[in-house]
């Protein structure tokens, strides 16, 4: 088995496993030459051998023990009939925003998933061409995150309006987060049948809701989204925003819990018993000098637990990020052994 899986099993291994969140992006050159060629993000996306090929470069140049699939968590509600852009600045934008339960009643899942074959394919051929010993991950957005796009048009930084309207429509929102799970968990059952070796789900808004909240709407979603990969074997990282919903992590069916910078790992080791840990360096760190890196990567490492953990940042990577400040990262890592 790859050190990645071994670690998300809470196995033992040589060293921590390492891996990026959006390791595939702005900051390589090559990624913007091949998005460049592609003509657009969009584009990218839905071509299969440029989109396999954008997966391996961070691969190939740092030797991560794990790629992620490159596509984007808008994609899959695409067949949903939702339509969006991916304009140049200021992330995505939906071209009409979803924001009554009127609105979420035209949401349309196909029967048997579809619309995403091309996410599948790029899967199928990242795995062929990728060293054995590295594993491929598969992702998804959680059912919360993919809501506050729908209602909000766009990336919000507070989600008021997402919150209004789960606020406001309690009964029809919980109706959502529903088809969004049932939704999700066909596509990630399409990408581990492609070959996927584990998957992620993106919860990366979370921190925008009290943890009553989330316990009353969103865990309920997320354990409907993970029961259905029950049967699979496949490992399940759950990515979410905010101290204050470990305790409730804590109960999902994962295996392993990603964890953002503001959580002292120590502390996300001891309140996910049994999980595996991942994370939590602040991407903004790596924007600093290669001995700042070292020094703040060398306290991560100290305070993470010694089995189940999986060495990355605490969200994804900043598009300024210099190269040599990843290297700097994945180097000080290979020496923890
Ligand atoms: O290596 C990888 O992880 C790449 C695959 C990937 C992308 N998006 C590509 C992308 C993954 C796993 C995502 C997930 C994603 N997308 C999340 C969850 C993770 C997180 O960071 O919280 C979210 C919230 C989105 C929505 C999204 N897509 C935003 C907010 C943006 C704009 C921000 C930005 O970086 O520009 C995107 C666009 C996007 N998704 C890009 C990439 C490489 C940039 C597109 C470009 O090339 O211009």
């Amino acid at each position: 088995v790859s050190r990645f899986l071994a670690a998300c099993r809470g196995g033992a291994v040589d060293r921590p496993p390492v891996w990026i969140m959006r390791q595939a992006g702005r900051y390589l050159p090559e990624y913007r030459v091949a998005r460049a060629r592609a003509g657009s993000f969009l584009a990218l996306c839905r071509t299969p051998p440029l989109a396999a090929e954008v997966t391996l470069q961070p691969v190939r140049r740092f030797g991560f023990d794990a790629a992620i699939v490159f596509s984007d968590i808008l994609l899959p509600l695409a067949p949903l009939g939702v339509e969006f852009a991916f304009p140049d600045e200021g992330g995505p934008r939906l071209d009409r925003p979803l924001a009554q339960p009127e609105d979420w009643d035209r949401l349309r899942p196909p029967e048997h998933g579809g619309g995403t074959a091309f996410v599948a394919e790029t899967i199928a051929r990242a795995v062929r061409q990728l060293p054995p010993e590295t594993a491929l991950i598969g992702f998804c957005g959680a059912p919360w995150t993919l809501a506050s796009y729908l209602v909000e048009g766009g990336t919000s930084r507070d989600h008021v309006a997402a919150r209004a309207a789960l606020a406001a429509h309690p009964r029809e929102f919980h109706r959502l987060l529903d088809v969004l799970a049932d939704a999700m968990a066909v596509y990630l059952l399409q990408q581990v049948a492609a070959g996927a070796h584990a998957v992620q789900v993106f919860d990366s808004w979370a921190l925008a809701l009290s943890a009553d909240t989330y316990a009353e709407f969103v865990v309920p979603a997320l354990e409907r989204l993970l029961r259905a990969l029950d049967g699979t074997g496949v490992p399940r990282i759950v990515y979410a925003s905010g101290a204050h919903l470990l305790p409730l992590l804590a109960g999902l069916p994962c295996e392993a819990v990603s964890v953002d910078w503001r959580v002292p790992l120590d502390w996300a080791g001891r309140a996910l018993p049994g999980k595996t840990v991942q994370g939590n360096l602040d991407p903004a760190v790596l924007l600093a000098s290669p001995d700042t890196v070292r020094v703040a990567t060398r306290a991560m490492l100290a305070a993470a637990p010694t089995r189940g953990y999986i060495a990355n940042l605490g969200h994804g990577i900043l598009p300024g990020t210099p190269l040599e400040a990843v290297s700097t990262f994945v180097e000080t890592i290979r020496g923890a052994a």
